[in-house]
């Protein structure tokens, strides 16, 4: 039994995740790296939002069908693609991506793929957010594959911490992971859609969950406008630090998943333990994004380089 456990680390895990490696464009795009910082700074610099949009992007990408790009591809006229579902929730930010594309490709045509971009440019977007600087392997590839369908394994907004820990099991993520992770809703909004259930003005009830003062806020803002939007993190909103942990234990979570981490027996320690230790939580957040990133990649002659980041390249 032991061996089979020594076989399997040492060579089954480490060849799963084999040939992604730290500067895999040093010597065929040398500034791949700098494009793109370049091309994410300046976007940032008008657009603190963009760092929830490619946080949201990754995870969407990354846990379909694994971080190979599927989510970028546009529908065709009779096909619909991976983002063209309601599962897709309103991802954003393609736009970001086709500008780093574009100024790579003509640095360095047809040798960075778009999945290595949104790794890249989210590590980059989460530095300049308050967030860790942390290296990410790179060798991606990009999938042929892009199916409305496929979207539809996300779990939703009130699926329960059980259904949420079994999901990310089956992608090799841990439940402290998966608590880490899901600190990424310390950055970016949720639409009324998405919590409206919880709000007293829709149950006629009060949530014993949530903050009364929020309760109120919410049903405001969702009565104004049912397209509104709250930020996740109501402290700190484009700020990638540990607030949204406090905020949780405070029963300021906005939707049902993110208030029960802070009650589920499975995951509330870790909850605690991010909330009262901000650098612990951003050392897990790097790991963690790290991990991330290597769900189910393509490499070696897998995929294949897109041109463009919204189209499989054409067959001849
Ligand atoms: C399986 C667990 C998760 C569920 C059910 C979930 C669900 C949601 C929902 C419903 C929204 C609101 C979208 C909208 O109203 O436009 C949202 C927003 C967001 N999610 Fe998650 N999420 C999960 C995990 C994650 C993970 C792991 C990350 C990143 C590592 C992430 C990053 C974000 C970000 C940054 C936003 C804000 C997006 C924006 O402002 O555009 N989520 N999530
Ligand atoms: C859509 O049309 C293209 C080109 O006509 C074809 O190659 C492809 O197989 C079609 N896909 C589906 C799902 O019908
Ligand atoms: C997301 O899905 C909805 C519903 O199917 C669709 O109307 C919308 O255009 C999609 N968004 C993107 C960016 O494809
Ligand atoms: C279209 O359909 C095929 C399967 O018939 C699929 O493999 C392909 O990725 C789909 N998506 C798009 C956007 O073409
Ligand atoms: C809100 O954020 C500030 C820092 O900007 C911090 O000092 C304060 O303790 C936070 N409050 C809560 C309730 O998290």
């Amino acid at each position: 039994m032991k061996k089979i456990s020594i076989i399997f680390f040492f060579f089954i895990l480490p060849l799963a995740f084999a040939d992604l490696q730290l500067g895999f464009y040093a010597s065929s795009c040398r500034k791949a790296e700098s494009i793109v910082q370049k091309v994410v700074q300046k976007r940032f610099n008008r657009d603190k939002s963009i760092t929830a949009a490619l946080l949201r992007m990754h995870f969407h990408d990354c846990f379909v069908r694994g971080c190979d790009a599927s989510l970028l591809i546009d529908s065709t006229k009779n096909n619909t693609s991976e983002k063209q579902t309601g599962a897709n929730a309103s991802v954003r930010g393609y736009d970001l991506i086709d500008d780093v594309k574009e100024a790579i490709e003509a640095a360095c045509p047809s040798t960075v793929s778009c999945s290595d971009i949104i790794a890249l440019a989210t590590r980059d977007v989460v530095a300049l957010s308050g967030g860790p600087k942390y290296n990410v392997p790179t060798g991606r590839r990009d999938g042929l594959v892009s199916n409305s369908v496929d979207a539809n394994i996300l779990p939703g907004p009130g699926s329960p911490i059980p259904q949420l820990t079994q999901f990310f099991a089956a992608k090799g993520i841990t439940t402290e992971e998966m608590v880490t992770l899901l600190g990424a809703h310390t950055v970016g909004v949720a639409h009324c859609g998405f919590f409206s259930g919880r709000l007293s003005s829709v149950t006629g009830r009060p949530d014993p969950t949530m903050d009364p003062a929020l309760d109120a806020k919410l049903v405001k803002l969702c009565k104004s406008n049912s397209n509104g939007a709250a930020f996740l993190d109501q402290n700190t909103s484009f700020v990638v630090d540990n607030a949204f942990y406090k905020q949780i234990l405070l029963k300021k979570g906005i939707m049902q998943i993110d208030q029960q981490l802070a009650l589920d027996k499975s995951t509330s320690t870790f909850v605690s333990n991010f909330a009262s230790n901000g650098d612990k939580f951003v050392k897990s957040f790097a790991s963690a994004m790290i991990k991330l990133g290597k769900v189910g990649v393509l490499v070696g002659k897998e995929g294949e380089i897109r041109k463009n980041c919204r189209a499989f390249n054409k067959r001849n």
